[in-house]
């Protein structure tokens, strides 16, 4: 190609002419002109076919070509962008409400934790904390379960290799102890958190869940103040229209022992899946303090005597809010969680 300086001041009046009033128009111009292959850079680089003698020239002439167009592709792009932000501001309504922000909810474990903490701290009850990685003492041997006992099968309990002395609670009653140990009757006291258990997941099932413990110390704590208690929270926790029995029943570390049964609150009592038909469905353990108990957390049996109860915070949660599978609980499947927005 011979491009002579005429040529030049055709492109010098195509570009000043060319006419940029869109994002698009600006583009068409950076094609023709600018990129590599464009018009302007071809030009430079045939400056090596030119007779030596008009070089000086055509450079000079391609060279305010291309200064032209750049400052004109520089300046229509400031004045679309520019455009753009009038156009944008003048639609802006300051009346309308902001973008929607998403928000987080509290996890169902949580706000029963919470809510039985708060049904239980109107009647004076504190909240302790104990270890999930404990000695066998707390989990087991201090709370009357000899060393036979079927509950210490390792079946049920995650042992820390080397050190069977050393494992993963399977209750929160092992805060029962640490507590009593510690402190001096009245005692009066929740103790929630995280158990362990060598279990196969299933709906039913799973290796890690939440229990609340709570212990009640005194001069002359009987199962009558043990079954106002519980009634008490029953009310609270399900509603007034909710009854509850006490079924007798067997833990080593209780005497007597129950099992705390609810009107079932899916079917009303009429009969249903989760109740096996039976109207009530079991919401915990409880029981009298057995004296062993007691001696062993340095408390004395003859002075004191002392009522406990442990449930299962998942199982509240599922009767509470008609879950049927504990899989939901650990999953954090957003679409399961969402649901307590605003709860
Ligand atoms: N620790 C028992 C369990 O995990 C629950 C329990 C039953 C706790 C009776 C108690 C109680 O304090 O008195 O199944």
């Amino acid at each position: 190609m011979n491009t002579s300086t005429g040529d030049i001041a055709l492109l010098y009046s195509e570009i000043e002419k060319f006419s940029i009033s869109s994002p698009d128009d600006l583009e068409n111009f950076r094609l023709k002109f600018l990129v590599k292959k464009g018009i302007i850079p071809s030009l430079l680089s045939e400056i090596k076919n030119i007779a030596p003698e008009n070089r000086r020239d055509y450079g000079e002439s391609v060279n305010k070509l291309k200064t032209l167009a750049e400052s004109k592709f520089k300046t229509a792009g400031e004045e679309i962008i520019n455009k753009q932000s009038v156009a944008s501001d003048t639609l802006l309504d300051l009346s309308l409400p902001g973008p929607e922000m998403p928000l987080g909810s509290i996890h169902p474990v949580t706000l029963i934790r919470n809510r039985i903490i708060e049904i239980f701290s109107h009647i004076g009850f504190t909240v302790s904390y104990g270890p999930e990685i404990e000695d066998d003492w707390h989990n087991f041997t201090a709370l009357n379960m000899g060393e036979n006992h079927p509950a210490r099968d390792m079946q049920d309990t995650f042992f820390i290799q080397k050190n069977p002395d050393i494992l993963l609670r399977t209750h929160t009653s092992n805060v029962q102890i640490r507590v009593m140990e510690n402190q001096k009757p009245p005692i009066r006291t929740l103790s929630p958190g995280r158990t362990f258990r060598n279990e196969a997941i299933s709906a039913r099932a799973h290796c890690m869940f939440h229990q609340v413990e709570g212990l009640y110390i005194d001069e002359g704590v009987s199962f009558s103040d043990l079954k106002q208690t519980l009634q008490y929270f029953v009310h609270e926790m399900f509603g007034k229209e909710i009854s509850m029995r006490l079924r007798a029943s067997y833990f080593p570390f209780t005497e007597p022992s129950a099992e705390v049964d609810i009107t079932c609150l899916i079917c009303k009592s009429k009969g249903c899946n989760v109740c096996k038909h039976s109207g009530w469905v079991e919401i915990m353990g409880a029981g009298m303090v057995d004296p062993a108990v007691l001696e062993n957390g340095k408390i004395d049996s003859e002075k004191f005597t002392g009522f406990a109860f442990g449930m299962g915070i998942e199982r509240i949660a599922m009767l509470k809010y008609q879950i049927n599978d504990l899989r939901l609980f650990q999953e954090n499947d957003l679409r399961f969680l969402r649901q307590w927005v605003g709860g």
